[in-house]
């Protein structure tokens, strides 16, 4: 078989970004993830697409979706140059979905499960690399030095969408809008629901045996 299509679900503060670096490097696919590229695009110019705001950057700031059309676009591009991929932070809503599906087929679709109150403690305690991107966790996933990074020596930051009031907001657009989608892939061929609450090596242990089994 070609390289696997994988999709990875779940609520912000899953583990999705963590545990979808390793299934690239594991299973040689892309890493395709929408909120990388919207935060590395946060000021370009949107206005021409009719939206309430002119760039990602305000609605991103507040947890809010970033308008469809953006998104699609971005997502279609990245998956026509990726062979096999591991796709992250899309879809997010139905109409995404229903996008998806004239885009391409799914091999694998990972569900990856986590109360809320876990969920806020790792988002508002997360810290990024701003060189690299690498993630930590001030509590479960330390730096060998405070606020430098392992993999690169970078500065650690705190994203602008890490704070309790855009965290509160992100899960409950998730109940709202992706929530449904999970329960949309629950029959479809090749879905796994993850136990998202063990240590990040016992979630890993779990994906891969389910990738494996999958392709
Ligand atoms: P995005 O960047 O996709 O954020 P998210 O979905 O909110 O997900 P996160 O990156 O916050 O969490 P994650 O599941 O990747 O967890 P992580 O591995 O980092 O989107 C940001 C914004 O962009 C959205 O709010 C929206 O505005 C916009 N956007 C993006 N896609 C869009 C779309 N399709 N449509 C419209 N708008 C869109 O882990 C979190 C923390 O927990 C880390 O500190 C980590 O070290 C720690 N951790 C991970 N695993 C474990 C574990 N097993 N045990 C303990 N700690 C753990």
């Amino acid at each position: 078989m070609s390289s696997p299509h994988i999709l990875i679900l779940g609520p912000p503060g899953a583990g999705k970004g963590t545990q979808s670096s390793r299934i690239a490097e594991s299973f040689g696919v892309e890493h395709v993830t929408t909120g990388d590229a919207l935060r590395a695009n946060k000021d370009m110019d949107i206005s021409d697409m009719d939206t309430e705001y002119d760039t990602p950057r305000a609605y991103m700031e507040a947890g809010d979706l970033v308008p469809d059309a953006v998104v699609n676009a971005i997502v279609e591009e990245a998956l026509t140059s990726a062979d096999g991929f591991v796709l992250d932070g899309y879809p997010r809503n139905m109409d995404q979905a229903d996008e998806l599906e004239d885009m391409t087929d799914l091999d694998v679709i990972l569900s990856l499960s986590v109360g809320r109150e876990e969920l806020v403690d790792r988002l508002t305690g997360r810290r990024v690399c701003d060189d690299c991107g690498a993630n930590f966790h001030v509590e479960f996933d330390q730096p060998e030095e405070a606020g430098v990074c392992d993999e690169c020596g970078g500065e650690l930051i705190q994203r602008d969408d890490d704070n309790e009031e855009s965290v509160t907001n992100r899960l409950d657009v998730f109940d709202e809008n992706t929530a449904p989608v999970i329960d949309h892939y629950r029959d479809h061929a090749g879905f796994v629901e993850i136990d998202g609450e063990q240590s990040p090596d016992g979630v890993w242990a779990d994906i891969e045996a389910a990738i494996d089994e999958q392709v």
